[in-house]
């Protein structure tokens, strides 16, 4: 969607935003499937009300874009105006045992930052693609560490009341890859509180964690992360192996072969691809184990 409205191109450099007209959001996702839009670049979280306000009064919808790795988006021109917000520096603070990080900091630079001051808790997280906001609006975990644990603070924009909302942790429910965030809440900045470790010891946990996610997942292809959710006490990649269904594919979206719930883009994939290989495994899984299978992966189309 390209936007055309005069009054607010005119207020964009004010607000502090950069727009990057029909941008490819395949460039801006790990999976490098996305179609086209206007991609506004926020460098003030305070202006984002009067941003939304104006695309509010002028019928432009629009999305959030976080780190682009757990998104899968259509394809061809978007009928949504695209929000993404830049890195400040520093994206770290930190105050004793707290640390406040920006939500579009990288969540791998964040655990490593907190790491070498000797503040730990994350370590598992360090192979995580993508930022600490959307870490934190799915509750992104591995190796039995869980984001939502460390939460002390969130401020947020609450999209329903078109305002800047700050939440302590105990309002925010955290259960396995799902939130008590509303689904157009966006992450703003968030307050956490990590147990104090030596580096030298966080360090060790952090080498023992990448050596087991380099051997089992697709770490150089474009991918999405995991694309199911795991039900309860089952393996979705286990399943879909046992399934035989490692290398099958629809086009250039096709299952990794070295961790099936991974599905990752060979080549030239399509979302229309990617979505149709979801719906056949899918469908595969339900015949055989009676399981429905949940989308990981959030999904735009
Ligand atoms: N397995 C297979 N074949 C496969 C994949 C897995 O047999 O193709 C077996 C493994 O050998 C293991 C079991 O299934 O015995 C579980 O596999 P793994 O340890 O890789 O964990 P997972 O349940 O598949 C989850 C998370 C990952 C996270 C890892 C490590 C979900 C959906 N996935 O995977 O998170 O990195 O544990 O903690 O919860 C993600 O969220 O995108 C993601 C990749």
């Amino acid at each position: 969607m390209r936007i055309e409205d005069a009054k607010i191109l005119v207020a964009l450099p004010d607000l502090g935003v950069d727009r990057l007209e029909d941008a490819s959001l395949s460039e801006h996702t790990s999976l490098g499937i996305g179609g086209t839009t206007d991609l506004l670049l926020i460098k003030r979280h305070a202006s984002i009300p009067q941003l939304v306000r104006m695309l509010d009064a002028a019928g432009y919808a629009f999305k959030f874009l976080g780190g682009g790795s757990n998104v899968l988006i259509r394809d061809g021109e978007l009928p949504w105006v695209m929000l993404h917000l830049v890195k400040p520096d520093p994206e770290v603070r930190l105050e004793g045992n707290f640390t406040y990080v920006d939500a579009a900091a990288d969540l791998g630079r964040t655990v490593t930052f907190c790491a070498k001051n000797n503040l730990g808790g994350m370590d598992g997280l360090i192979g995580v693609p993508g930022t600490v906001g959307g870490a934190l609006r799915m509750n992104a975990g591995a190796y039995g560490i869980q984001i939502g644990t460390y939460v002390r603070e969130v401020e947020l924009y609450r999209a329903e009341t078109r305002s800047l909302v700050t939440l302590r942790g105990a309002e925010i429910r955290f259960e396995y890859r799902h939130t008590s965030f509303a689904h157009d809440d966006i992450m703003l900045a968030v307050k956490l509180e990590l147990p104090s470790k030596p580096f030298k010891e966080i360090l060790d946990g952090i080498r023992i964690c990448n050596e087991k996610r380099r051997s089992s997942q697709p770490l150089n292809q474009k991918s999405a992360g995991c694309i199911f959710k795991n039900p309860p006490g089952v393996s979705a990649g286990r399943m879909l192996d046992e399934l035989g269904l490692k290398s099958f594919h629809v086009g250039d979206a096709r299952v990794s072969d070295r961790h099936a719930n991974f599905f990752v883009n060979a080549g030239n994939a399509t979302a229309a691809q990617m979505l149709s290989l979801i719906d056949t495994v899918r469908e595969r899984v339900r015949n055989s184990y009676g399981i429905t299978l949940e989308e990981e992966v959030i999904i735009w189309k």
